[in-house]
């Protein structure tokens, strides 16, 4: 009890555990910074992944109201914010600034605007603390967070990242080495999600109001009493690639929704009846797609031996991630070729600060890429995650035969996705 209160105590006056944390045992410690979108996040990193201090400022509910990200916006927010969200987490973890080894800044890809505040931000603490400067690839470090959560988890293994910026399929090599299999040739799955959702009005729907776009499509799926109803084609269904493609289904999605409009003749803030089960035939082609190019990557991997047969790991990662359905058919791909699939939980999933400390952790432990000199150092708009091996995978031309989604279906027509839906 005594001791309770003197740790209490000698927390508040002299700050005693960042005295041990930092100075005794020279324990070495990371601070993150994340602005490349929407999200302003910061978190204070251990060398065992032990989070000790974090903080996450979302734009979400600014941009659900504009029906969109606005860049300059997005950049006014993150400016406004960044030195409470900074400080929060360094505050939370107990420690001072001249703790930390280092401090990691996501660098590229991104909203060049967002990504430039983060940027000149963490250069100026780095100028100030004396500290090195450690530029980071934010699609990396969605890949590596799942080391963090899982400490067994040895490269290599596959990766799939999808949110509303991004979706490509890699193979992780090393914390620096990728392998890129295939990307999205237009638009994002989230994206897209996003502007279905919004065509759909889901918002004025008063469950879903404060909802992304994309977990409103979730839980409107959830309800379908025919997800077979309206049947979307998979995309690229005939292209022996990995790459993705999510604007026909648009478009195709969208004049369902014309159709229905027209059938129904719903008012303009009326939201149509048959609202659930055309989220729930988007979803399912959403899952068909993403189940074909994971397929085919498995069976190149096969065919090339990129992955040993004992340890199989599929990660996903990716704002669309925290998609309870989508995985589930994904995970039946999985079993057929021996991966086991690792999701972080939802809240790494999205962007934030401990990724981003994190990849500092992994790229110190790596020795690559800690700049004491870091003047040159621009943030990128786009930037490869990798060596892309695309053309490879599709000269391999192979014939896929694919995994039935039985399985999955009889999940969402039986209605048993309801508990799916956590
Ligand atoms: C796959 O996508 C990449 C990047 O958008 C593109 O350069 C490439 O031509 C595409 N490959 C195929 C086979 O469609």
């Amino acid at each position: 009890m005594l001791s309770l209160i003197v740790r209490v105590i000698a927390r508040k006056t002299l700050n005693f555990d960042s005295f041990f944390r930092g100075t005794i045992f020279k324990r070495h410690l990371i601070l993150g910074i994340e602005t490349s979108c929407d999200d302003t996040g910061c978190a204070v990193l251990d060398f065992d992944g032990t989070i000790l201090g974090e903080s996450l400022y979302s734009q979400h509910l600014f941009h659900l109201m504009n029906g969109g990200i606005i860049p300059p916006l997005a950049r006014d927010l993150h400016r406004m914010h960044i030195e409470t969200v900074v400080h929060q987490a360094v505050k939370e973890s107990g420690l001072c600034f001249n703790d930390l080894s280092a401090i990691s800044v996501t660098t590229e890809p991104g909203l060049p605007m967002s990504l430039s505040i983060g940027t000149k931000y963490g250069k100026y603490l780095c100028r100030h603390y004396k500290k090195p400067f450690i530029p980071i690839h934010h699609m990396k470090a969605h890949a590596l967070t799942a080391r963090m959560v899982k400490r067994d988890l040895e490269f290599p293994y596959l990766v799939l990242l999808v949110s509303g910026g991004h979706c490509l399929l890699a193979i992780a090599k090393s914390a620096d080495d990728f392998l890129l299999l295939g990307e999205v040739i237009d638009n994002a799955p989230g994206e897209i999600m996003d502007k279905i959702a919004r065509r759909l009005k889901l918002k004025n729907l008063r469950e879903y109001s404060v909802l992304s776009g994309g977990r409103a499509m979730e839980v409107a799926a959830s309800k379908a009493d025919n997800p077979l109803e309206f049947e979307f084609a998979t995309p690229l269904m005939h292209y022996r690639n990995c790459n993705f493609s999510f604007a026909g289904l648009h478009n195709k999605v969208t004049r369902t929704i014309i159709t229905e409009e027209k059938k129904y003749n719903v008012a303009p803030d009326q939201v149509l009846p048959s609202v659930n089960n055309i989220c729930a035939g988007f979803l399912l082609s959403i899952t068909r797609h993403l189940c074909h190019r994971i397929q085919r990557a498995m069976e190149f991997i096969d065919a090339r031996n990129l992955i040993l047969p004992q340890h199989r790991i599929l990660v996903m990662s990716g704002g669309v991630a925290c998609n309870n359905i989508i995985p589930q058919g994904i995970e039946i791909i999985c079993n057929e070729f021996g991966y086991k699939l690792v999701r972080p939980p939802p809240k790494l999933c999205t962007d934030n600060g401990v990724m981003i400390a994190w990849n500092g952790v992994e790229r110190w432990k790596a020795k690559v890429g800690v700049l004491q000199n870091f003047d040159h150092v621009d943030y990128n708009k786009c930037s490869p995650i990798g060596e892309s091996i695309i053309e490879e995978v599709t000269q391999a031309n192979l014939k896929c035969k694919w995994i039935k989604l039985d399985k999955f279906l009889n999940l969402i027509t039986n209605g048993e996705n309801q508990k799916a839906v956590v």
